[in-house]
């Protein structure tokens, strides 16, 4: 059993992850910038934060938002400067928030120096730093596989008279990991951020680079003949013995964590991957996230699914972290729609859907990300046509439903469902034009419903989403079974009420979730003996829950 004072200091904090272009812009530009994550430690710090992971910030083209790096060395002149980077670090240090960076290493910009010397011809010093192929005697790609963001994963490059492999977009190419220079050139940019003082990592996309020792055509999935290039690569055997690496190199012998994106690894394999044996002290990992998206994550294939099919991934997660690694619990980041829109199958206010979702991230076992605007329950974007998105996937996902026979107002709904642009909207910081994020048009619209759903009126009206947050951030700091406590699930078969127990040395919390929009009911016995800690709409009855309701009891 985990013992409160066993508990590092990244257990028992709730992090934070900031989308920099969407945050605060204080340079009048439409995109925000470093200063402005600066000025909202204050407000970071009343959601009881004290780790901030925030999506890249170095210099980029910006093809992905920053997820395509030019120099891991230099901050993009959009954000700032170095200067104020290491400002950052350094109040937030006084604020109790560490800064978590994104650490992009699967792939490069098409426009970093060693991509540049790489494919400038077949035998410069960085000849073998990405993954190049000759071509097949027909002069085709060398195989069938489509990238994430849509299209082959090949792209020629005519001064090698070679194809490069991008798992992303083709501005994207991928690093060949198994060169031993390219490894140390990349531990070597972590140590550098670890060393100006970052308190954690997170790893980007890092299941997909051990590429297979044979490259083979798989079945076509679609229309377009491709077979998706992350079931031919997504955690190749040999992967673990680089991250091992890696740890050895970084990690060890620092007060820091490293968290995974870890699409591709099975719960039963959590223990490779996380824990003292492991190689991230936790790891992101997406089965929730295929619930509503289907596991294939094709926008325009709808599935269907049932509210215990969420509660059975969810608690597969928690068992098999339950004795070994740590849990990051959350419903949302940068490359997901809103919360408030993808775990309901009701309608609802939106409010009241980001209080249950609220209710059941703050008070689980694992360390709680939270995604900026979460805390006030926005809900997905509004935009009628295709040219609204900037986002490269939901391009690409558009083209491939279109190749698939959609109509352009199905694919465009496939797009507005589960467009990752749907959570890159500025943050909404008060009612005056453009939502205090900028004073400039941004670069991405404002939500439709900022002039209600921001922080100053969420700050002046106690019953909003963000107060609730607050409220069972402070809960969870002074509850101790809420952190190193176990976890057990209660009324798994419900279909419409999702409800778990925190129990530490006798002292014992219990969360109940209604996800529905009708009234539930429960066996008071579950909560005898406690009272109410919060109830996400006021006054509550014991054994039976209001529509969309969420209360807490110890
Ligand atoms: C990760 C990031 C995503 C990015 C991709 C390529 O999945 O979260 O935003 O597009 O990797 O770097």
């Amino acid at each position: 059993m985990t013992k409160p004072n066993d508990l590092l200091w990244w257990q028992k904090t709730i992090a934070y992850e900031v989308y920099p272009k969407s945050f605060l812009d204080t340079a009048g530009q439409g995109t925000g910038t470093i200063e402005g994550i600066t000025r909202k430690l204050d407000y970071l710090e009343s959601l009881g934060v004290g780790a901030l992971w925030i999506t890249p910030f170095y210099k980029s083209p910006m093809v992905d938002n920053g997820y395509d790096v030019q120099d891991y060395y230099e901050i993009d002149p959009s954000f700032g400067t170095m200067e104020q980077m290491d400002e950052l670090i350094e109040r937030g240090r006084e604020h109790g928030i560490r800064m978590v960076m994104d650490l992009v290493f699967n792939h490069t910009s098409d426009q970093c120096a060693w991509f540049l010397e790489s494919r400038s011809s077949r035998n410069n010093p960085k000849a073998d730093w990405y993954i190049w192929r000759d071509p097949r005697a027909d002069g085709s790609a060398p195989t069938n596989w489509r990238s994430i963001f849509g299209g082959s994963a090949w792209e020629w490059c005519e001064e090698r008279g070679q194809y490069f492999l991008h798992t992303f977009a083709k501005q994207q190419p991928d690093l060949n990991w198994e060169c031993p220079e390219v490894r140390q050139a990349l531990f070597d940019v972590a140590n550098f951020w670890a060393n100006k003082g970052a308190g954690g990592f997170r790893i980007d996309a890092i299941t997909y680079i051990k590429k297979p020792a044979v490259f083979e055509d798989g079945p076509a999935d679609g229309e377009d003949g491709l077979y998706p290039v992350h079931a031919a690569t997504a955690n190749t055997p040999g992967i673990l013995d680089f991250l091992h690496e890696f740890k050895a190199a970084v990690r060890d012998g620092r007060d820091i964590f490293m968290v995974g994106e870890a699409n591709g690894v099975a719960a039963e394999e959590l223990d490779q991957w996380v824990g003292q044996e492991g190689v991230f002290d936790l790891l992101f990992e997406f089965s929730h996230m295929h619930v509503p998206m289907g596991e294939a994550e094709i926008w325009c294939r709808p599935v269907t699914w049932e509210l215990t099919d969420l509660k059975r991934v969810l608690a597969a997660s928690q068992k098999a972290t339950a004795t070994n690694g740590w849990y990051p619990a959350f419903f949302e980041n940068h490359d997901q729609p809103r919360s408030t829109v993808n775990f309901f199958r009701c309608d609802g206010p939106l409010d009241q859907k980001a209080k249950v979702l609220g209710a059941v991230l703050l008070t689980t076992r694992g360390t709680p990300f939270l995604y900026q605007g979460e805390e006030l329950g926005y809900g997905n974007a509004t935009w009628k046509s295709i040219d609204e998105f900037d986002d490269v996937q939901t391009h690409a996902q558009y083209d491939f439903a279109k190749t698939e026979g959609l109509a352009d107002e199905a694919a465009l709904a496939a797009c507005t469902r589960f467009s990752r642009d749907n959570a890159r909207t500025p943050m909404q910081w008060d009612s005056s034009e453009y939502a205090g994020f900028s004073t400039a048009a941004p670069w991405l619209p404002v939500h439709d419903d900022y002039a209600t759903c921001n922080v100053a009126a969420q700050e002046a009206d106690p019953n909003s989403p963000l107060a609730w947050y607050r409220k069972l951030a402070k809960l969870r700091a002074q509850r101790r079974e809420l952190t190193a406590g176990s976890w057990s699930e209660l009324m798994a078969t419900d279909e419409q009420v999702l409800a778990f127990e925190r129990t530490l040395d006798g002292a014992r919390t219990v969360t109940l979730a209604n996800f529905d929009a009708t009234s539930a009911s429960y066996d008071v016995s579950l909560v005898e003996g406690l009272s109410v800690l919060a109830g996400s709409q006021g006054q509550t009855t014991p054994g039976t829950l209001r529509p969309l309701e969420a209360v807490i009891w110890g």
